[in-house]
């Protein structure tokens, strides 16, 4: 079959993979191939068990896949046949050198460009859908113009605003689209190529274009606005606890108000996620680079506070359990950064581990989805650590159980035949509010949510 387009994403990862299944299935005329360096994962992702967990992708990937939709590790050729590149690669933080520790990593970015400089055998148009530091266009443009005149490269920002566990429906009904080009006859020309691939699906109104700064820049700030918003409600639920306010009620009453919103005022155990860390470093590493301390300071704050919660949380476990954890067992509910993936990069749960761990506790990890990655994330360590899928098994014999991720299926488990089945007295740290705590304290419970009063059955 002849298609339409032929469009290459390089990197097949969390947002490489779904993103390009969205394009196949939306646009079944358009030929869309994914690749990697990582051999593993393009097995996973021609096999059936992709390699990312997002509720909906299966079915779409079972649809497309083979048909307009390939997944393959001939990097070479794929570049050389296709004019519409996607660079979806990882932009991690940087760990070596200057900038270590806050600025992003770009040597990925940066290998692609040559990549793509070193087998192109036309012009293409690059499109920059990893998040990116303001100006790295300019590298890439850079790097790519050294084919001095041959052909033409064209790079666009087209940022990804999916967030993992609703992927699917955040890519078929996004809230906006953002395509940044150079504001060139040529930029413009290829501007207009890629709106009309999201065009086949995404409200016109939805697609909006800026310069290409703009919207690189505008990646990182969306980010570091979502985590304000969750140190911001965190910051408060410190001062509930102190003062008898419910964090809950302080919530509602300040997101009903229109010009705040409700969205995103869930008070937690702290922001994980491979992304808003990340990019909030590399915002500020911005910001000092350009001599703007205050304005470094500022966003800082919003990760300072994240550690805070986490640490609190930890605080509070230690010290509600009579100072000593030695010997302990406590069940971890969730591993995951958040509910509907199995990813778990930052996750607070990593953190809750490692000090439980350094306390000489038991801890007995239970997630409906993200064991193989928290076995993983805690492979250095061998000993008190034991993961069990079912939540009545995982806490059967327990002295504590911590509840990390907000999956679903925590909100309906029989806390009376957990109750039962736990060692006096029993203890429920909620880190993200999502049982009754009423009820768990009525069963028996000593329950501790976070930003509302405990719930003890011990006289003070
Ligand atoms: P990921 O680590 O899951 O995937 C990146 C993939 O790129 C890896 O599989 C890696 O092997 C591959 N890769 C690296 N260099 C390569 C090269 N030279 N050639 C071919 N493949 C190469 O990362 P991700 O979560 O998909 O994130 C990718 C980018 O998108 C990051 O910049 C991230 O900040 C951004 N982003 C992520 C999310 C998310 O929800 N995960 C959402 C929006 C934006
Ligand atoms: C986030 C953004 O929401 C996406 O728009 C963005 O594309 C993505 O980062 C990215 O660049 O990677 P994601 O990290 O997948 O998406 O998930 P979120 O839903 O934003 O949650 C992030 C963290 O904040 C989770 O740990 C979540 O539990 C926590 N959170 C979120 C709260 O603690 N309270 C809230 O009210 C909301």
């Amino acid at each position: 079959m002849k298609f339409k387009k032929n469009i290459l994403c390089i990197g097949a990862g969390y947002v490489g993979g779904p993103s390009m299944a969205m394009i196949a299935y939306k646009c079944p005329d358009y030929r869309v191939t994914v690749v990697d360096v990582n051999s593993d994962r393009i097995d996973a992702w021609n096999s059936a068990e992709l390699p990312v967990y997002e509720p909906g992708l299966d079915k779409i990937v079972k649809k497309t896949r083979d048909k307009n939709l390939f997944f393959t590790k001939d990097i070479e050729n794929q570049i050389k046949e296709n004019d519409i590149i996607f660079v979806s690669v990882n932009t991690p933080t940087k760990t070596y050198g200057v900038g270590a520790g806050m600025a992003a990593d770009l040597q990925f970015v940066e290998k692609t460009a040559r990549q793509i400089l070193k087998h192109s055998r036309s012009s293409k148009i690059v499109i920059e859908k990893s998040t990116l530091p303001v100006k790295t266009a300019l590298a890439m443009e850079r790097i790519l113009a050294s084919a001095k005149g041959k052909f033409n490269f064209e790079v666009l920002s087209n940022p990804e605003f999916m967030a993992e566990g609703t992927a699917m429906t955040d890519l078929e009904k996004p809230d906006r689209v953002l395509i940044g080009s150079r504001e060139t006859d040529r930029g413009l020309k290829a501007r207009s190529e890629l709106i009309d691939i999201y065009a086949r699906w995404v409200p016109s109104e939805k697609i909006i274009t800026s310069n290409i700064w703009s919207s690189e820049l505008s990646k990182l700030v969306a980010n570091a606005f979502l985590a304000q918003r969750v140190s911001s409600i965190n910051s408060i639920s410190a001062l509930c606890e102190k003062t008898d306010a419910d964090i809950s009620e302080v919530a509602r009453a300040v997101g009903m108000d229109s010009r705040v919103g409700s969205k995103f005022l869930k008070a937690s155990i702290g922001f994980g996620g491979s992304c808003f860390k990340k990019d909030i470093l590399n915002l500020v590493y911005l910001c000092s680079y350009y001599g703007l301390q205050e304005v470094g300071a500022y966003w800082e704050s919003v990760i300072k506070i994240n550690e805070y919660q986490q640490e609190r949380f930890m605080a509070n476990i230690l010290k509600n359990m009579f100072s000593t954890l030695a010997g302990k067992k406590i069940c971890i509910l969730g591993f995951a950064f958040k509910a509907d993936t199995g990813d778990t990069r930052e996750s607070p749960a990593i953190y809750i581990t490692r000090k439980l761990i350094a306390e000489h506790a038991e801890v007995i990890i239970s997630d409906p989805k993200a064991l193989k990655n928290a076995a993983i994330d805690l492979a250095g360590i061998k000993e008190n650590v034991k993961y069990i899928e079912d939540p009545y098994r995982a806490i059967a014999g327990c002295h504590a159980i911590a509840i990390l991720t907000d999956w679903d299926l925590y909100r309906k488990l029989d806390f009376q035949k957990i109750y039962n089945s736990m060692i006096k007295p029993a203890f429920l740290f909620d880190g993200r509010n999502i049982v009754d705590h009423r009820k768990c304290f009525a069963i028996g419970f000593n329950v501790y949510p976070i930003g509302k009063p405990a719930l003890s059955h011990f006289k003070t």
